[in-house]
């Protein structure tokens, strides 16, 4: 499979077998690469190459339509809409799950069925993440998926083929030769929170209808009739169990159950464990409780099934949930409460918004009592007034948010909310530009709210990372007129800090030192801390790679700009006008004259960029530095930092509590470093 070899575009002259082979050969080629992208997350090609492949198939399937596969990858675009959804009964119901919201609850459950088994041994569970997403039933019939159905009331669902045939990560085909004639798949389809965002941010700036979770998300983008659609929305699968099947030698465990899906070719949840016993469970249910908000998805509990499926038929069904499990339920992620006021806060771009007050509230595991409304057009959308009963949600480390009002519990004096005219923080006008949601104040660094922000911005961790400069501090230095601009900070002596509010003579030394280390940086974060409009963290590295000088890239036009990956004509304007502007120049100025400096660029520039072409991960966490350090560290040596490795990686840094990528690395064959080699190779090219 060698996807370099392939011409760039196909011949004219094919003949209709010719184009048969060839239509089979890129169908296989892409079902192989689907399979080690989403099963396996561990692809063999770029993505650029994975849509040349399917480029390829679509122009041979527009010449010869008849030639098309039932299973052809070309399907994930989605295809002409539906008038309604068929109805489909399901060749063996799906089931619902009792719930638990304690462990005792959790331990009741195990003493029931173990008194039930007459079993005085522990049991063993698999413990699962309850996706929070939206079930759904795959049939596939020698390998090739057939039908995609919803679950609807348990017996009959909805046919929703077409969309279901659009979410990548759904095998088209089942990989391997352990693939029986009829198997169906049970599994959640989800939308990650990330892609959740994204959807509703781009809603939002076109004045549509936003959703209210990831869930109601997937749930709408599968209802589409028009597959399309589907086509446009983040959706992915994990799978967790097998339904109906013909002739498939089940096997003694569900973990295997599950690893059969795996081989397969459906991604299957990394968190499954299997517990040994009760007490397992529980400390399972602490350990994802903890990582639950690092997680791209939501999920709404655990599910714990009993590992060995002879048992599981032993035990059997009531009503419509299995005996053999249960869902542990977490706190809730939305929850109603009371908005009590709203406040506008001015941020360091100027954008004024709404801060809602509430009533605290319990939601996804901390108490709430702020949450964001965004902007004007939100309150609007919303209708939202002081006074109403509120939908809470707070998930992941997103700010919480209101996203329903609950109308039939307005009472009768509830307030509209005014947004205000000038910024509550300098009295200038509050302006929308250019069409944007977003209002905001007109008084630039004449407003002292935007100063602040900007400040302290620039003395954040991933910034110039200037330890002890925290907002108080810096809020009292623009108060009393020591700090109008960040290049005001270099020019701080002990004895203007000592006296501050929580000042002594030692912290005002040590935020002195800490202004003075900070000086040695690099030009990413340097760039990042400017605070340039649109530009984050991975833009200003991106930005940096490219035009390597600060001067470059202070001259660069904006088509220039769009050169760098990413880099589209919004961040283009945005930097453009950052160095066009004769402040913004000084100040710049200003720092470097201060002593604020990064590695001299000539190595990189020069061809001595020794790792220049290779593809480098990072694993486990260092002793002896952060791991934005060590990828800052190896992108100035002129390699590319990846999150996961691959045949294309050049070498891995495997520091101490390095797992699953250290072993894959291992397993392909690729150079491993551990820190101390790492560590001297930073001192050979003079970084450390
Ligand atoms: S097993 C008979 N496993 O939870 C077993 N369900 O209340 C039924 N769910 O409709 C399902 N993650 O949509 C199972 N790892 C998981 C799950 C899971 C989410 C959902 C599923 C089901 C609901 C049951």
């Amino acid at each position: 499979m060698c996807p370099e070899s392939l011409p760039e575009s196909l011949p004219e002259s094919f003949s209709e077998s010719e184009a048969r082979t060839e239509i089979e050969r890129l169908t296989q080629a892409l079902h192989h690469h689907n399979y080690r992208y989403y099963a396996l997350d561990d692809p063999e090609i770029t993505d650029q190459e994975y849509d040349r492949l399917l480029r390829q198939l679509q122009e041979l399937e527009t010449r010869y339509p008849h030639l098309k596969s039932a299973d052809s990858p070309s399907q994930r675009v989605g295809v002409e809409p539906l008038s309604s959804f068929a109805e489909v009964a399901h060749l063996q119901p799906m089931l619902s799950l009792d719930n638990a919201f304690s462990d005792d609850e959790v331990s009741d459950f195990d003493r029931r069925i173990r008194e039930r088994l007459n079993w005085r041994e522990p049991l063993a569970y698999v413990c699962e993440p309850k996706l929070d997403g939206v079930a759904v039933s795959l049939l596939y019939e020698q390998g090739v998926l057939v039908r995609g159905a919803t679950r609807g009331d348990g017996r009959t669902g909805e046919d929703i083929s077409a969309n279901v045939r659009t979410i990548a990560s759904i095998p088209l085909r089942l990989q391997g030769d352990s693939v029986p004639p009829l198997v169906e798949v049970r599994g959640e389809i989800y939308m990650s929170r990330a892609g959740f965002e994204a959807l509703n941010n781009a809603a939002r700036d076109s004045g549509e209808k936003s959703f209210v979770n990831p869930r109601n998300a997937a749930a709408g983008s599968l209802r589409q009739l028009d597959s399309r659609i589907t086509a446009a929305r983040p959706l992915a699968i994990f799978a967790y169990g097998v339904g109906f099947s013909e002739d498939w030698p089940l096997p003694a465990e569900h973990y295997l159950v599950l690893q059969q899906l795996r081989s397969w070719g459906f991604p299957v949840n990394p968190l499954v464990e299997v517990a040994e016993d009760i007490d397992g469970c529980f400390a399972y249910y602490q350990r994802l409780a903890q990582s639950r908000d690092s997680l791209d998805y939501d999920i709404d509990g655990i599910v714990y099934k009993v590992n060995d499926l002879a048992l599981q038929k032993r035990l059997g069904f009531v009503a419509r949930a299995p005996r053999w499990a249960i869902a542990r339920k977490f706190p809730a992620q939305e929850m109603s409460t009371r908005l009590l006021d709203v406040e506008f806060q001015v941020g360091r771009t100027g954008a004024v918004t709404p801060v809602a007050r509430l009533e605290p509230v319990f939601v996804g595991g901390v108490t709430v009592s702020n949450a964001t409304l965004h902007n004007r057009d939100e309150i609007e959308r919303l209708d939202v007034r002081i006074g109403d009963t509120v939908i809470v949600r707070r998930a992941g480390d997103v700010i919480p948010q209101i996203v329903k009002v609950v109308e039939t519990e307005r009472p009768a004096d509830a307030r509209p909310i005014v947004f205000p005219e000038h910024c509550p923080v300098c009295g200038s006008p509050v302006e929308s530009v250019g069409g944007e949601a977003a209002m905001r104040c007109s008084g630039g660094l004449v407003c002292g709210a935007q100063r602040k922000q900007a400040i302290i911005h620039f003395a954040s961790r991933k910034a110039m990372d200037i330890d002890g400069l925290g907002e108080k501090l810096i809020e009292q230095l623009v108060d009393a007129g020591l700090v109008h601009s960040v290049a005001d900070l270099y020019s701080l002596e002990s004895a203007d800090l000592v006296g501050l509010e929580r000042m002594a003579q030692k912290s005002a030394d040590n935020v002195v030192s800490a202004l003075e280390a900070s000086k040695a940086t690099t030009l990413a974060r340097f760039l990042y801390a400017l605070g340039i409009r649109e530009v984050g963290e991975a833009t200003a590295q991106a930005l940096a790679n490219h035009f390597i000088t600060i001067e470059k890239l202070a001259t660069a036009s904006e088509e220039d700009l769009q050169q760098v990956a990413d880099v589209g004509p919004v961040v283009a304007h945005f930097v453009r006008e950052f160095f066009s502007a004769e402040d913004n120049l000084a100040i710049v100025r200003q720092l470097r004259e201060q002593g604020v400096h990064w590695p001299d660029p000539v190595a990189s520039d020069s061809g001595s960029a020794i790792l220049k072409g290779q593809v480098w991960v990072l694993t486990g966490s260092l002793e002896t530095m952060s791991r934005t350090e060590a990828k800052e560290k190896l992108q100035q040596l002129g390699a590319k930092v990846a999150g996961s490795v691959s045949a294309k990686t050049t070498c891995v840094v495997a520091a101490p509590g390095a797992g699953s990528k250290l072993n894959k690395a291992t397993e392909l064959g690729i150079e491993v470093l551990d820190e101390d080699g790492f560590v001297a190779l930073l001192h050979e090219q003079g970084l450390l």
